[in-house]
């Protein structure tokens, strides 16, 4: 089944990327923008090249989920904007089909006169990533603004000579920084994303990436969505439901949470139980997965998603569905949901043993709550589906281990070099 098209792929990864912080909306597209004009002017890549560089600028801060390091992102002078960048390279090259070419977003922030020292065989592409994103945020800030001037101190000290004079012949050609000013750029981003085509496993890959560097933002989300996706696999499995239920419910469970990107760390990480106010805002995670998703992927896909947090009896949220509104699937993905927390570490709690979370999820059923052939299928089978979860999410939370060691070790380096 192919699940979702690449043009809309792109779109939900650009409205994602939008909820990061309200003062860089659209930033990641712009900034893609204007390096798919440069380079277009420049005419020394392959129009799939380029298009892979334009995705790459398009991702080029999705490092900045992890952290809360944008007060200094958008400064023009930039101190420490290493967290970002390291983060965003390791998601590009470990989790995405892009891992060739993550280079250029790790030293999207390095001034050109060390860029040219680490002989990096993007360093070309990195300057000009550099010198766009510092356009754009200018571009913030100023109702105009002339380049010449803006990075005339620093050429080929912070910024490379050659991506400016490049900028210059391409925004005489294409009027990049009037069509940034008006908002007609925007019609041609959307040209230029619709020509995008992915292999399926591509897609795969990239939905992936953009999961995981959301529950990365918390240690103690991160591996919330895979394990799961993991146990709702099993359980359909041994619900014996069709291969369509099967396909819907894996992606359904993936892109659950997806809406938590809009959810304050603070309260991710909150070491208590949540006020009611916080917990409000918690639950609007599921609207915003709702705004995320919908027109661009399969609604059945959708409907599970978003109805994780349903009870049989009417009284989850956000649609107070009852049990003859809900399908299997998504009887599945919420009973998937309550054993992958609970079985989970969190900032409140330790991770419970097979005992405690059997009793909790029977209670629920009971008290009809959650979906009691669901939960009984749980129960009988609890070893035998925490064992394959536990396989199938090894992989996973060594590429996880290895991101954080990497970073640590690139955090070092970077700093002791700039
Ligand atoms: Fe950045
Ligand atoms: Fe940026
Ligand atoms: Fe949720």
């Amino acid at each position: 089944m192919d699940i979702i098209s690449s043009g809309n792929l792109v779109n939900i990864i650009r409205k994602t990327l939008n909820l990061i912080d309200g003062r860089l909306i659209h930033h990641g597209e712009r900034v893609s923008y204007i390096i798919n004009k440069m380079l277009t002017y420049e005419n020394r890549y392959k129009k799939d090249e380029i298009l892979s560089y334009t995705i790459a600028a398009l991702l080029h801060d999705i490092g900045a989920y992890k952290n809360e390091e944008l007060d200094k992102m958008v400064q023009f002078e930039t101190t420490n904007v290493w967290g970002h960048s390291i983060y965003g390279y390791l998601f590009l090259k470990y989790l995405s089909p892009l891992h060739n070419i993550a280079e250029i977003v790790l030293y999207h922030h390095l001034d050109y006169n060390k860029l040219i020292k680490l002989n990096s065989p993007y360093e070309a592409l990195a300057g000009y990533l550099n010198l766009a994103d510092r356009i754009d945020v200018s571009l913030m800030y100023h109702e105009d603004i002339d380049v010449d001037k803006l990075f005339m101190e620093y050429l080929d000290t912070k910024f490379s000579k050659k991506a400016l004079d490049l900028f210059k012949e391409a925004d005489k050609e294409y009027h990049i920084i009037n069509k940034l000013k008006d908002n007609t750029y925007m019609n041609e981003l959307n040209q230029i994303f619709g020509e995008v085509s992915f292999a399926q496993d591509e897609k795969e890959a990239f939905i992936r990436m953009l999961i995981y560097s959301i529950d990365f933002r918390s240690e103690y989300t991160v591996m919330h969505t895979i394990t799961t996706v993991s146990i709702a696999d099993e359980i359909g499995i041994l619900r014996g439901i069709n291969e369509y239920e099967r396909e819907i419910l894996h992606y359904g469970a993936l892109l659950h949470d997806i809406g938590k990107i809009s959810t304050p760390i603070s309260i991710l990480e909150a070491p208590r139980k949540l006020t009611e106010e916080e917990m409000a805002i918690m639950k609007n995670h599921v609207l915003t997965s709702e705004y995320i998703l919908k027109e661009y992927i399969n609604p059945d896909i959708l409907e599970i998603a978003i109805s994780h947090h349903e009870k049989i009896d009417g009284s989850g949220y956000h649609r107070g569905l009852t049990v003859k509104e809900l399908t299997i699937p998504q009887k599945i993905l919420a009973v998937a949901d309550i054993v992958s927390a609970l079985c989970g570490k969190r900032s409140y709690k330790e991770s419970f043993d097979k005992e405690t979370i059997l009793t909790i999820i029977k209670n629920d059923s009971d008290k009809g709550k959650l979906c009691p052939d669901t939960v009984e299928c749980v129960s009988a089978h609890f070893d035998e589906i925490m064992d394959n979860v536990n396989r199938n999410t090894f992989e996973t939370l060594h590429i996880y281990a290895d991101i954080k060691k990497k970073y640590n070790d690139l955090n070092e380096k970077f700093l002791s070099f700039t």
